[in-house]
């Protein structure tokens, strides 16, 4: 497969899929993607143009949360299929040019997981507890947890653990749900299982990994209450950002060493941003997914600051920053662009706030061609490329998500993001599962969604679909995207604009994106090569983006200089209708 973009290793500057398997296409017909619907669509996903899939979790599990609750790392959940489905899937995937990323889940398996079965039934003390944490519990008989720790899921991070007798025992921990119990990093059974575990799906082609909850594996040995009154400072927190964590990526590192091209890519989320650069030093992970600007509000000047604040982090360590907008974890981005507070956070996910879609999707149009104009890689969650929006009245009774339960309904949950794919026809399931299927998509899509189907899509040059289409086309295609150097212009209030220069000719591309309330003129171009809706004129309206060529002669004059090229005239009409050709 070719290396492409920057000249360097291919995942610094790939457009990532994220396929989220229960959700993509249902080959069976019992309302639950599988790989048998990922292998039908493959050639949907090679003419969107994307280099790498990433596969949420798709082990056995009991699916408490979702798969990342795993009871076998090295096997295929039966509702998906066989591991012969994947080996074939991953052959065939490369057969289109496209990589394969799975997803680790290294801080917890499932309670279902044998060795948390054996330490159930083991003694305190004894060497199958020691693979992950058990205490007994405090004050009188141990009725209370071993301390205050709260799970990110809501509620305490312990739960109490029946001896083999029957009797109330030890308690075990937690950060997620009861049904994730926590592995001891300290084991060097763990350890060792998991470069095994890593060496075996490196060993049947998988090209990197994704390591689920990567800052919270290590934990404070003395297991010390936390402080009242907010964040510790960094490092001192007792199982978030240790220090000693890094020690695991060095190994890991050294595993992926064994193998050619194989990437590492840590999801951390961290209050302290400065602290994301360590987990990317040369002998750890390759990459890191970007938060801070999933988190960003819509507004061009904190846009702009966490830009140059992740370029800035990545530089020392040379590594290639990613891009992302949403995932399965967060609200869709057409909805939250449609709110009056376009900003997210994972302890705030707000379905109360009304949400203007028309609008909400014009400025994730124009986000698209942002994130996919900077330097590095991107990441595109499946759905996204449809423009679906968060479904936010999914009854009560049929949420999954253990947020939703844990935080006695406070919290919507994110089964909103995880809604299966409209892909063709008029009514649910929209071809999600195939015809005369008996089974209900196992949660309910919205009858809007008609619009919305990879069908309907199709072909019009104003859909989502299409302006993704041509974006990764361009994007691709064109030698100054992906990783490489980017060169802010000077520009109005509210508006970004910059360069991407490859090395050579001096012609690039020019990524314009108006996030003020006013229509601003276009710098100097010569051609316009995508726009994420009608130009006026020679005008960006607000909320949209445009990338446009430049040649050697276009550099510097910023935003003020008059429209030369466009001279004025209409620009494209439809969003999506590629003007001037792409350099191949
Ligand atoms: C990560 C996953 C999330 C999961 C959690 C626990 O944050 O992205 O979906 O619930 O880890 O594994």
């Amino acid at each position: 497969m070719p290396i492409h973009r920057g000249g360097g290793a291919w995942w610094r500057g790939a457009a990532v899929y994220q396929l989220y398997v229960q959700s993509f296409a249902d080959g069976d017909g019992d309302g639950t993607g599988d790989l048998a619907g990922v292998r039908a669509r493959l050639p949907y996903l090679a003419a969107l143009g994307v280099d790498a899939i990433w596969y949420s979790p798709w082990y056995p599990s009991p699916r408490s949360d979702a798969g990342y609750d795993v009871a076998d790392y090295r096997s295929i959940d039966p509702a998906f299929g066989t591991l012969a489905d994947a080996d074939t899937l991953i052959g065939e995937a490369h057969a289109h040019g496209i990589r394969t990323i799975i997803d680790i889940v290294p801080n917890h398996c499932s309670d279902r997981h044998p060795w948390f079965r054996a330490a159930l039934a083991a003694a305190p003390g004894s060497a199958e507890r020691e693979r992950f944490w058990f205490r007994p519990g405090r004050g009188p008989g141990g009725g209370l947890p071993p301390n205050n720790w709260r799970s990110i899921f809501g509620g305490p991070a312990w739960t109490r653990a029946r001896s083999p007798d029957g009797t109330p025992g030890e308690w075990y921990l937690h950060l997620f749900s009861p049904q994730q119990p926590d592995f001891n990093w300290g084991s060097p059974d763990v350890r060792a299982e998991f470069e095994d575990i890593l060496r075996f799906w490196f060993g049947r082609g998988v090209d990197g990994v994704r390591i689920d909850s990567a800052a919270l594996l290590t934990k404070d040995p003395l297991l010390p209450d936390m402080a009242a009154g907010g964040e510790p400072p960094p490092g001192t927190h007792p199982f978030v950002d240790r220090d000693d964590v890094h020690d695991i990526y060095r190994s890991w590192r050294a595993v992926a060493g064994d193998y050619a091209g194989r990437v590492l890519t840590g999801e951390i989320w961290l209050p302290d941003a400065t602290r994301y650069a360590r987990y990317l030093r040369p002998d750890e992970l390759h990459t890191v997914f970007n938060f801070p600007y999933l988190c960003c509000p819509w507004d061009a000047g904190e846009l702009r600051s966490v830009i140059d604040a992740t370029l800035a982090l990545h530089a020392p360590a040379g590594a290639p920053a990613t891009w992302v907008l949403s995932n399965h974890d967060v609200d869709r981005v057409v909805s939250r662009y449609g709110r009056a507070d376009t900003s997210f956070g994972l302890d705030r996910r707000d379905h109360s706030q009304p949400v203007d879609l028309e609008l909400g999707t014009r400025r994730a149009r124009a986000a698209v061609l942002l994130t996919m104009a900077l330097p590095g890689s991107v990441y595109v969650y499946q759905g996204e490329e449809l423009g679906l929006w968060e479904v936010e009245d999914i009854p009560d009774e049929l949420r999954r998500d253990p947020i939703f339960h844990r935080t006695g309904g406070a919290d919507p949950g994110r089964d909103g993001s995880r809604v299966p794919l409209p892909w063709a026809g008029t009514e649910p399931p929209f071809g999600f599962s195939p015809p005369q299927a008996a089974a209900q998509p196992w949660l309910p899509q919205p009858k809007e969604w008609r619009d919305l189907t990879v069908e309907t899509e199709t072909g019009d040059a104003d859909s989502m679909l299409e302006l993704y289409r041509s974006a990764l086309r361009i994007r691709r295609a064109e030698p100054a995207f992906g990783d490489g150097p980017m060169t802010w212009l000077p520009a109005p209030d509210g508006v970004l604009a910059f360069d991407r220069v490859p090395g050579g000719d001096g012609g690039g591309v020019r990524c314009v994106t108006n996030l003020s309330p006013v229509a601003a003129e276009l710098p100097a171009h010569t051609s316009v090569l995508l726009a994420s809706g009608p130009l006026d004129g020679g005008r960006l309206p607000p909320d949209t983006a445009a990338w446009l060529r430049t040649g050697p002669t276009d550099g510097g004059p910023g935003l003020r200089a008059a429209n030369r090229a466009v001279g004025g005239g209409p620009g494209p009409r439809t969003a999506n209708r590629a003007v001037g050709g792409a350099r191949n």
